[in-house]
């Protein structure tokens, strides 16, 4: 089985997502190590709770981002961490960070990309008027919620919607496409050509809330 390294910041529920997967015999990866750069993320205690390794690298406590980021590679090295899976990890990571592992790091990110990069996408979603939001699983890239898309799914917008209302159902979409794209990377079937994916699909059901 691939061995996941997942960075949280949080909550940790696409963590939990990850880690019900692969309760799974037969799913195709395992989550081998949690590293959060907050030592009270409630992801940790999922992690645990799971029996999962897990690291608390707190920025504060290192030189600079550099040693920050050089540390947590090592950690993932040992680990024996073959991808690596942002999930709802809140600090932008370096190009030498990005460079170490590419093609070899994903986030998951709550906007139909190219749309909404950033924060607060569900309230930004709403403003615009878009009838349909979702999210998207990426390869990572530099430049900030950019990247080769692997997997999508779309809910509708509602005329009453909040951003709370909105946000809940994008992340009920959101714990069934990380696993997804995960164990589409893990069966051999994600390819990256320059700046997109290519994805093997077929036979695979369309992650949608609509
Ligand atoms: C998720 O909605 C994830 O898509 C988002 O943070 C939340 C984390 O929830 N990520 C970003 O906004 C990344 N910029 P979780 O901790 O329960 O998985």
């Amino acid at each position: 089985r691939v061995r996941l390294g997942v960075l949280i910041s949080g909550r940790g529920s696409n963590l939990q997502a990850l880690i019900d997967a692969a309760s799974d015999p037969t799913y195709p990866a395992e989550v081998a190590l949690v590293i959060s750069n907050k030592a009270d993320a409630a992801g940790l205690e999922r992690a645990r709770a799971a029996g999962i390794a897990t690291l608390v690298l707190k920025p504060k406590d290192f030189a600079n981002k550099a040693a920050h980021e050089a540390a947590m590679t090592t950690a993932l090295q040992e680990a024996g961490v073959g991808l690596v899976c942002l999930a709802g990890y809140m600090r932008l990571l370096s190009p030498v960070f990005v460079a170490a592992w590419h093609n070899r790091l994903i986030n998951i990110h709550p906007s139909l990309l190219p749309s909404f990069p950033g924060l607060d996408t569900h309230a930004r979603a709403i403003e615009a008027g878009v009838w349909l939001h979702g999210c998207t699983v990426h390869y990572v890239r530099v430049e900030m919620d950019t990247g080769p898309i692997i997997v999508q799914a779309a809910v509708p917008v509602g005329d009453d919607d909040t951003p709370d209302s909105l946000s809940a159902r994008v992340l009920e979409q959101e714990h069934k496409a990380y696993p997804l794209a995960v164990r589409l990377i893990a069966e051999g079937r994600v390819t990256v050509e320059g700046d997109r994916a290519l994805v093997k699909r077929a036979g695979v059901a369309l992650t949608t809330g609509l």
